[in-house]
Formats: C-alpha cells, structure tokens, sequence
C-alpha cells in the first residue's frame, strides 16, 4: 500500500515537473522560433520570400499620385488594363514630349501620329480623356509616370 503510494506520488512529480518545463519554455523560447514551428504544414522556415508583394509597389507618396487617381485610374491600373492600358511603364515605351500632348489632347496628336491612331483602333476607338491641367499638375502627373515607371520593371 505504502509502495503503491509512493509511486503515484512519483509520476504526479514526475507529470508536474513536465509541465512546468514546458510552460517555461513556451515563455523563454523567441516568439520567431515559435511562430516558426507553428506555421502550418509543418513548414518551419520562413524565408522572406514569403512576403514579398505580388508586384512591385505602387508610389502612392507622390503629389502626381493623388492627381492620376483622381482622374486617371478608372480607366488605367499601374499594372493592369481597364478601360485603356496599364501606364506603370507608359514612360517606359513613349516619350515626354507624346505623352504630355497625349494627355492635354490625344485627339489632336492621333491626327498627326501613327501610335496614337493604332492605339484608338486597338481599344475599340473608346477614346482617353482631354485634360487641362495647369503647368504644376502636369509637372506632378508626369513625375509620377516617370518615377513609377522606375520601379514597376
Ligand atoms: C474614360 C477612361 C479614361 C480615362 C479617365 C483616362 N484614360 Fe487614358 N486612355 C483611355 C483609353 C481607352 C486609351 C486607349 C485608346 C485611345 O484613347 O485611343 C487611353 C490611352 C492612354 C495613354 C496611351 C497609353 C499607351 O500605351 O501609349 C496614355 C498615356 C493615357 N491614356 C494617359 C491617361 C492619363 C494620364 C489619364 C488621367 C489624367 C487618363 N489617361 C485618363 C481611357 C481613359
């Protein structure tokens, strides 16, 4: 009876002291190491990779930013066709000079440019906007498409 006893009272220490190492080491062990056991799958490297975005980013910072998705992007994704082409690369493939008459009026600039009459026909003669910008806005609009073309390789 005694030695029934005590060997309970042994496997109680014995379970008590497990539990107690491992309650210390969930709370000593670095919260990465963890997070990096616990992903799922039994994965337990994270490689940086994971994270990086879809595609680069877009450069929301800029004051041109804020004019090109107020007037720009129902039509343009920086990365995607909608209504007329993607432009993250636009000042990538057309010069400044196209692009500033592009965008003042491209009506005017199909009339005298074999691209700008192409691209009409290409996106089912749907026409982009005639913008009258003031000289700070255009300076800013064009910033942005130079800027993002930057980084949208
Ligand atoms: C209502 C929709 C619409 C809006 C808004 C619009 N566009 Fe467009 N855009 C188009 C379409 C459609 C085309 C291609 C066909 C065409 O216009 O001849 C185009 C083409 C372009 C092109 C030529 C792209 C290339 O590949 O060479 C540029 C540059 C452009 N747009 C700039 C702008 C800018 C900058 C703005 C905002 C200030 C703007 N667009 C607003 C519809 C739009």
């Amino acid at each position: 009876m005694i030695n029934e006893l005590s060997i309970i009272t042994k496997i109680l220490t014995i379970a008590f002291s497990l539990v107690v190492i491992l309650i210390f080491a969930a709370l000593v062990v670095p919260e990465k190491y963890l997070a990096e056991r616990l992903l799922p799958g039994g994965c337990a490297t994270i490689t940086t990779d994971s994270y990086l975005p879809t595609h680069p980013p877009i450069l929301k910072d800029l004051e041109g930013y804020k004019l090109y998705s107020r007037n720009c992007s129902p039509c343009h994704g920086v990365y995607n066709k909608i209504i007329g082409p993607a432009l993250g690369q636009v000042a990538g493939r057309r010069d400044s000079l196209w692009i500033t008459q592009w965008i003042q009026d491209n009506e005017l600039l199909r009339s005298k440019d074999q691209i700008a009459q192409e691209l009409y026909l290409e996106y089912n003669e749907t026409q982009c906007l005639k913008n009258d910008f003031s000289k700070t806005d255009m300076s800013d609009l064009m910033t942005f498409l130079y800027e993002q073309n930057k980084v949208s390789k």
